[in-house]
């Protein structure tokens, strides 16, 4: 069974091709960072018109040799994202499907996040925790089967993905500010700044990045001129800082729900010094760490394809549009 996958919500144009029996068999991303970086984040409009440009060369290289009669679903990412930008990926799905004459599954962005760490494993084990951590969402999800999701945790401000971003442009680094703060931060000394860790001790899972951010704000300000040195130590100190958090929060829920595996997924799961942190509870906790490759941490469209062939129940032969900025993961 062949599922082929669509990923326009946000700023990476991707189509990706998943056989139940081979895996992943083609994928093509193309990233519009180059596009918006000089606006210091993403433009709904000019992400959405470089869809239009992008998406059929996108298909057609993923699809590589594959004959697209092979085809047995159409997933793509219906939420949530920027509107415009779903709109694109949703058309081209639906007029793909209709010429295929195969049915369309239309899945949810942030479930697909959770799944991709299973794309190269056998098969997924529930349960388990995730932490689901990106541009727009900071989540500790106790996950016990598919659709059954329950958010344990979550940001009561900013994502802990915007606030790396923030905290990048506050000290002079370009976006996305995630691999910024990272590579800058390997010269830095993590414990320069003392920055605070929000919502450490609170009995609940909920994070705050906020208060962390206002800090690095703070610290500019007082320092005036930040060289390159002063650069890398606030990158290190903030990074340090957001993961411990993270890894405390994440620890606590898998403390107290007796959960033996964990997942962590979306774009800051790239980040090495978090997977770094997480694979210590492996041996601490004895819990299984589950982390997707650095490719599949950002949005892509594997993701999409493998969960659309996880939901092979759901497809429909209806064009109706299901696109939706906001979804929440398990309504
Ligand atoms: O999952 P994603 O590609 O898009 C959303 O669905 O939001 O995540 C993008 C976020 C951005 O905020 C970016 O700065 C962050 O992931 N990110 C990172 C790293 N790579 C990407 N944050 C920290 N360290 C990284 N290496
Ligand atoms: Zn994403």
């Amino acid at each position: 069974m062949i599922t082929l996958g669509i990923e326009t919500s946000c700023d990476e144009t991707a189509v990706a091709i998943f056989d139940s029996d081979k895996g992943l068999i083609g994928e093509s991303v193309f990233s519009q960072i180059d596009l918006h970086s000089e606006y210091g984040g993403v433009i709904p409009e000019l992400a959405s018109r470089d869809h239009c440009k992008k998406i059929i060369q996108i298909y057609k290289h993923a699809l590589g040799a594959i004959d697209p009669g092979e085809i047995d679903y159409v997933a793509y990412t219906a939420g949530p994202g920027l509107l415009g930008a779903l709109l694109i990926g949703e058309n081209f799905a639906q007029g793909l499907a209709l010429s295929l004459n195969k049915p369309l599954i239309p899945v949810n962005h942030l479930e697909a996040h959770l799944m991709a760490p299973f794309l190269d494993e056998e098969k997924v084990e529930f349960p388990f925790l995730t932490l689901l951590v990106s541009g727009g969402h900071s989540l500790i999800i106790d996950v016990k089967g598919l659709n059954q999701y329950e958010i344990l945790g979550q940001s009561r401000d900013d994502a802990v993905g915007e606030a790396f971003d923030k905290v990048a442009k506050l000290i002079g680094l370009g976006y996305p500010g995630g691999p910024e703060i990272e590579r800058v931060a390997q010269s830095g000394d993590p414990m320069a700044f003392n920055f605070p860790q929000p919502m450490l001790h609170s009995s609940d899972y909920d994070f705050s990045f906020s208060g962390l951010k206002t800090a690095v704000l703070y610290a500019v300000q007082d320092i005036g001129e930040i060289n390159s040195q002063t650069q890398a130590d606030i990158a290190a100190s903030f990074q340090h800082a957001a993961t411990e958090v993270l890894i405390k929060k994440i620890t606590k829920a898998l403390e107290d729900t007796g959960r033996e595996s964990i997942v962590l997924a979306g774009g800051v799961a790239a980040n090495k010094l978090l997977r770094n942190k997480i694979s210590l509870l492996k041996s601490k906790l004895n819990v299984d760490v589950l982390y997707p490759p650095l490719s599949h941490c950002t949005d892509n469209a594997a993701m999409i394809a493998y969960l659309g062939s996880m939901k092979v129940n759901e497809a429909t032969f209806s064009l109706a549009s299901h696109a939706k900025p906001r979804w929440p993961l398990g309504s």
